[in-house]
């Protein structure tokens, strides 16, 4: 049996991975701030899979105290946590200096120092353990630099990238631990987050399509994936070595 932790799991990309993750047999520990939909969500995963175990508890990222009590709490519901999923993310933002420091600085909060102190809390579990695997969410915008909208949203997705590679280095100096560190970077998913955004996405697919991708990433425990594998590994490739008025246009 194995127990997977997900953030954000009330909506898109983490509530259709809970669906996947649960039929593929794994008991899942879910969390966001609005503990309706993850009543519900529960409810509809326990129907489908009766055998499963679900629990559930409200979080906020942006809570430092609260990630650290929530995560041991699901830990003692468990016993062990065998993955968690730092997936909890905000996409608000406008180009800098125009007067939104407000959405940017709520963006930065949530996906920098949000996906900092979850990594802290399930990277300690997992020391204690001394086993886990750490799956971090972090973005194809991570690549490169991004203009308007996306310009902080994009920075602190390069952050989780690099936190998530920084903690694998660190892991491989230290061979008692059986810990793995895998870093997802998913291309355009329909999902909350993007549901109003009238201009067309490039590449953009549907949110079951791509968590398929995610969650056969997150399986295989790949180090560092790019998807859905095509078009986004050979654009991640492309997308380090196109001159920037060429990127800026993927926005
Ligand atoms: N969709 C895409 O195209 C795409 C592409 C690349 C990466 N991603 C990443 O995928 C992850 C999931 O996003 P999504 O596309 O599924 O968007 P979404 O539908 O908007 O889901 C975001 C989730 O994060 C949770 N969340 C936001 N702020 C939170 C906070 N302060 N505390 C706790 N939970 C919080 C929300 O739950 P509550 O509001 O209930 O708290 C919600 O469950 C994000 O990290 C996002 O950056 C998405």
């Amino acid at each position: 049996m194995s127990v997977t932790l997900i953030t954000g799991a009330s909506s898109g990309i983490g509530a259709e991975l809970a669906r996947q993750l649960a039929a593929a047999g794994e008991d899942l520990a879910l969390c966001a701030r609005r503990t309706d939909r993850l009543d519900d969500l529960r409810t509809e995963i326990l129907a489908a899979q009766p055998g499963r175990r679900v629990e559930v508890r409200a979080l906020d990222v942006t809570d430092d105290a609260a990630v650290f009590a929530v995560f041991r709490a699901f830990a003692a519901d468990f016993g062990t946590i065998d993955r968690v999923v730092v997936n909890a993310g905000l996409g608000k933002g406008a180009p800098v200096g125009t007067g939104r420091f407000d959405a940017n600085r709520a963006t930065a909060y949530t996906n920098v120092i949000g996906a900092l102190a979850q990594t802290e809390a399930a990277t300690e579990l997992f020391r204690a353990q001394k086993r886990g695997h750490l799956v971090l969410i972090s973005s194809m915008s991570a690549m490169r630099g991004m203009p308007k909208k996306v310009t902080v949203y994009a920075a602190t997705k390069a952050f989780v990238a690099h936190l998530g590679e920084g903690i694998r280095g660190e892991l491989l100096g230290e061979p008692g631990l059986d810990i793995d560190v895998s870093v997802i970077l998913p291309g355009y998913i329909r999902s909350e987050m993007n549901d109003k955004v009238k201009k067309p996405m490039p590449f953009m697919v549907d949110t079951v399509t791509g968590t398929r991708a995610i969650a056969a990433a997150i399986q295989a425990r790949k180090p560092y994936a790019r998807v859905p594998a095509w078009p986004w590994r050979p654009m991640g490739t492309a997308m380090r070595h196109l001159p920037l008025k060429v990127v800026r246009r993927l926005t």
